[in-house]
């Protein structure tokens, strides 16, 4: 059976709120992502500064030890949409670790711009990834469906 992996960032807790719930279904290990340099609360400063890191593509540095993807067949990776696409720590993280044959299945969190372009900026950045249908976690009427999709096997919680 493929180790799990649950990781994500999410700036106001609604990503984190969707990404406990998928690792209470999955099992498996979770890790949150949080910068080093925190975001600032201020809307449009954190627009400013995350839609400058994005355009520019810079690697955010991370608080702790991320864990290394190489032990984990399926990450479950979770993000809010920043300007139509991922939020740079978990781009960071992806873009650091070998995915390789993984299963990388995405679900994202929005305010009204849905995916925005996230499955094809996942299909430019990932393609050695095996990736699955990106989640839309403002709809979780779908996620039992999801899982199944990615392939991972329900677990009880005890
Ligand atoms: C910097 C920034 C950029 C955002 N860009 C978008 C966007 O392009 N489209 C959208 O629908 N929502 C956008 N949002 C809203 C978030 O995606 C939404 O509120 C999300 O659920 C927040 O998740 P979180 O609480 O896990 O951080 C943006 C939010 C921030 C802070």
């Amino acid at each position: 059976m493929p180790k799990l992996l649950t990781v994500y960032y999410s700036h106001t807790g609604t990503t984190k709120k969707l990404a406990e719930q998928i690792h209470g279904k999955l099992g498996g290990d979770v890790f949150e992502l949080v910068p080093a340099d925190a975001y600032p609360q201020d809307m449009g400063e954190v627009i400013k500064r995350g839609m400058q890191e994005i355009t520019d593509g810079v690697s955010v540095a991370l608080q702790g030890n991320p864990p290394d993807a190489g032990g984990y067949g399926i990450i479950a990776a979770g993000t809010p949409n920043w300007c139509s696409t991922l939020a740079p720590p978990l781009t960071t993280y992806l873009k650091s670790q070998n995915l390789s044959g993984k299963t990388l299945a995405v679900f994202v969190t929005h305010g009204r711009g849905g995916l925005g372009h996230i499955p094809e900026d996942l299909q430019k950045l990932f393609p050695e990834a095996k990736l699955t249908e990106v989640f839309d976690g403002n709809s979780p009427d779908g996620l039992d469906a999801w899982l199944k999709i990615v392939g991972a096997p329900s677990h009880s919680p005890s």
